[in-house]
């Protein structure tokens, strides 16, 4: 039987270092920092996304002005909200929360946030910087994982690390995050032949697909770490990751649950990311985030 990855309690704990830092700079005079939070339409599992980082916001004493636009917005009246948050010295991030409606053409919008204030890590020039390996803004979500990794007290170094679906908010940059812990990576997706037999070499597995539970026991190496990032809605509304956790669980030595996983872990590191931006703008970095 595994040992469940406690995300929610980890979340927590960053998120209370967070807040010991900002209410520590507030305490020396320093402005309270703030997090603008954008978002386009109607779709209720963003918005769900959202109440969550605008609640983290508030805990950790970070303002989070929530700009709700609505689902006809033009990428042009989109981009004129970026370039004002971009240039109010009061913001220390911008988050567009995603995807954007059809219409809205979100790599304009994405190029256009200041990448100093891109929390998100989604700006081109955040992303040449990671590939890089220079300093930059990480995405939250392949932060987090890391963390949940890191937390189970495996070595990342020399492991065979599987990562499951190749987009460029999890995939992609959790496999550099890998590789630069010096994980031996393999980057599946889709069109990966015999799926299972790739898997099953992994020590670190990240599921990161959007199809629910399709990673079963017999896919999973016996003690292997296994990070669930997908939020599936089922049936009945109920929330399963891409893994099968029932069955997986009884397999892998360490396992994310959904919900209470990777979920609560990308907020917390979006709380961190902003406090990153916040010393930056600053300069009231006192001590480095552990
Ligand atoms: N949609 C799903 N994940 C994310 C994320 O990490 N950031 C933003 N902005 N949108 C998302």
């Amino acid at each position: 039987m595994s040992k469940i990855i406690d995300g929610k309690a980890l979340s927590m704990s960053i998120k209370e270092d967070v807040r010991a830092k900002v209410s520590e700079a507030v305490a020396r005079g320093v402005r309270v920092p703030c997090l603008a939070v954008v978002i386009v339409g109607d779709d209720p599992a963003s918005k769900s996304y959202v109440k969550g980082k605008v609640n983290a916001a508030s805990f950790t004493g970070i303002d989070s002005p929530l700009i709700e636009l609505p689902e006809e917005t033009t990428t042009e009246q989109l981009l004129s909200c970026v370039r004002r948050l971009n240039s109010d010295p009061s913001v220390d991030g911008i988050l567009v929360q995603l995807p954007l409606p059809a219409h809205i053409d979100a790599d304009a919008v994405l190029d256009a946030v200041d990448p100093s204030k891109d929390v998100d890590g989604f700006h081109p020039s955040n992303v040449a910087a990671l590939w890089l390996g220079r300093p930059c803004f990480v995405p939250c979500t392949p932060l987090g994982i890391i963390r949940l990794i890191e937390s189970t007290g495996v070595d990342i170094s020399g492991k065979n690390a599987v990562v499951v679906g190749r987009s460029n908010i999890v995939g992609k940059p959790v496999a550099k995050l890998l590789l630069d812990r010096n994980a031996t990576v393999t980057l599946a997706h889709s069109r990966t032949r015999d799926l299972a037999s790739v898997t099953r070499g992994a020590d670190i597995l990240v599921a990161a697909v959007g199809r629910p539970r399709m990673i079963t026991a017999d896919m999973i190496k016996p003690g292997a770490v296994v990070i669930d990032v997908g939020i599936n809605r089922i049936d009945g509304g109920r929330l399963v990751g891409d893994v099968d956790f029932d069955g997986a669980s009884a397999v892998a030595g360490f396992i994310t649950p959904v919900p209470g996983g990777a979920g609560p872990m990308t907020i917390a590191m979006l709380m961190a990311n902003t406090l990153g931006a916040y010393y930056a703008h600053t300069g009231a970095a006192q001590q480095p985030l552990e």
